[in-house]
């Protein structure tokens, strides 16, 4: 708690090594799985080579490149263009509370595949699960969170702001002055972050628990279970991506801090002993991670919690912090949490949750290394950092906004344009093409406007290809393919397509 490679491939050859020799036509015979899976043995390799971002080969952009993006641009993108509305709109909304659209879901259903293919599918030690909101309440009287789980606010008595104890400067908590019009301000309260509900429909007997606060304690609770029904031993870890609610005193800036967020978890059981080499390990794979899925890798740094930040779990912690419009803030939490839960779980519930070596017998209580960062920040920091807008150039005369997005996460990864809609043969062998693709990726097809007007459409939304059927291709069939990120085009044969897409939107 926050006080609170890929690689461009050319071309190529490799994809056919994925086809299968079913009778089906072969354009719907591609696994893109096999391939992926083919590729993944050297991605987590010693000596991977840096894990690029983009369509191109290009280096990490540094931030003299591009300027940090207002936040207002990329809120107001992801309305026009279907990625994130405000909940209830209708009513008026609800703060710190949004739905995703239809490009909204794609990117965060790639998002979560990308991070438990990292997390569970690559590494043989960890194991994933699925646990659910609601839990007994008990568990949050163990966890600490009904009591210690708390922001301490002040408000001030000239302009009635409201601020986090924790969020303001040295200077004015000293001399309890607004930071805004200096002010005096009030004497802290406390306010409890968990969010009740209960269980049970008659009103005596209904018993009152809380949507859970921090989705891992669900990982606790099950890790006896997983335990002995997998036959894993220490050291090992469970992951788990889900839902937490918290009444946050303060939410804002967009899905910054929202009061329904997803949080992505890995636990990391271990013997006390080789607790430190395990912490180093994780904190080190979690940076590599953050800083193979972004372009402005200078935008990343890690900070170590003061002591008296530091959450009521953890012994030592640091946040992974990414520097945006909204100045250097957390992404993940790698926290130390030693003993904590799995003692006071045992405590709570009368179970012994200690563990016994196999080999020597010992028994000891399991200490824990967490990684602990957002689907929603992770959506939010990928769109901060991809956006970008581009003065008019020769290639571009208009100028144009680009989400610089790797392909893997692209909601669309490829579009298909007819160059004039009132050519019924350029019409139909480009919607043959789209539903050829659309087996395999998320494909667009779009006959609306000219086609520079479709393109800046696509580089809007981050489509790292598009597809466009000309007079040419009704002589030869081929088609032109532009990349996005370089505007480059290059003319392959229709059949060659599916092979070529493939490879270029999946990790490798
Ligand atoms: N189990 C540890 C834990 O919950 P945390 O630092 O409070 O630690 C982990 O949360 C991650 O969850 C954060 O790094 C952040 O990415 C995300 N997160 C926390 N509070 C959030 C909020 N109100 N809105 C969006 N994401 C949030």
């Amino acid at each position: 708690m926050a006080s609170h490679t890929l690689v461009k491939k050319q071309g190529g050859t490799a994809h056919r090594a994925a086809l299968c020799s079913c009778p089906r036509p072969t354009q719907a015979c591609i696994r893109p799985w096999a391939l992926l899976i083919e590729r993944l043995g050297n991605f987590f390799d010693e000596e991977r080579d840096p894990l690029m971002t983009q369509t191109e080969d290009r280096t990490s952009l540094s931030t003299e490149d591009t300027p940090l993006v207002p936040i207002e641009k990329v809120v107001a993108l992801s309305k026009r263009r279907g990625f994130v509305y405000p909940n209830s709109e209708i009513y008026g909304g609800v703060s710190g509370i949004y739905d995703f659209g239809p490009l909204g879901v794609e990117l965060r259903n790639n998002i979560r595949r990308y991070w438990w293919w990292s997390m569970v599918q690559l590494n043989d030690n960890v194991l994933g699960i699925e646990g659910n909101i609601i839990t007994h309440p008990r568990v949050w009287e163990a966890s600490g969170h009904v009591e210690n789980f708390v922001d301490r606010l002040v408000d001030c008595k000239n302009c009635k702001r409201r601020w986090r104890v924790d969020h303001l400067p040295a200077e004015n908590l000293e001399q309890n002055k607004c930071p805004f019009c200096g002010g005096e301000l009030t004497e802290p309260r406390t306010f409890n972050l968990m969010m009740e509900t209960y269980i049970g429909v008659v009103e005596g007997e209904r018993m009152k628990t809380y949507l859970r606060g921090e989705a891992c304690q669900n990982i606790y609770l099950d890790y006896d279970n997983v335990l002995k029904s997998s036959r894993i031993q220490i050291p090992f870890g469970i992951c788990q991506i889900g839902k937490a609610f918290r009444n946050e005193v303060t939410p804002g800036n967009f899905l910054f801090r929202q009061r329904e967020f997803e949080q992505w978890d890995l636990q990391f059981f271990v013997h006390p002993s080789e607790m430190q080499k395990w912490f180093d390990y994780w904190k080190e794979y979690r940076f590599e991670w953050y800083k193979g899925i972004i372009n402005h890798t200078d935008r990343l740094r890690f900070r170590a919690h003061e002591s008296n930040e530091l959450a009521h779990y953890a012994k030592q912690a640091f946040d992974i912090e990414y520097r945006s419009i909204l100045g250097w803030q957390e992404w993940e939490g790698i926290h130390w949490r030693q003993d904590w839960d799995l003692s006071r779980h045992s405590q709570y519930s009368g179970q012994d949750l200690s563990y016994t070596d196999p080999a020597t017998k010992e028994r000891y209580i399991p200490w824990i290394v967490e990684t602990s960062g957002g689907v929603d920040r992770t959506f939010l920091f990928l769109l901060l950092d991809a956006y970008e807008e581009e003065p008019p150039s020769d290639k571009d005369k208009e100028g144009r906004t680009v989400l610089r997005l790797h392909p893997w996460f692209a909601p669309v990864k490829v579009a298909v344009l007819p160059l004039q809609k009132n050519k019924e043969e350029l019409v139909t062998t480009a919607k043959g093409i789209h539903s050829r693709l659309k087996r395999l990726m998320v494909a667009q097809y779009d006959d609306v406007s000219n086609i520079g007007r479709r393109y800046r459409r696509q580089d809007e939304i981050g489509t790292p290809f598009c597809v466009t059927v000309d007079f040419q291709t009704l002589e030869d069939q081929t088609v032109t393919v532009r990349e996005r990120d370089g505007m480059t085009q290059i003319r392959l044969a229709i059949d060659e397509l599916p092979g070529y897409l493939v490879e270029k939107v999946m990790w490798s």
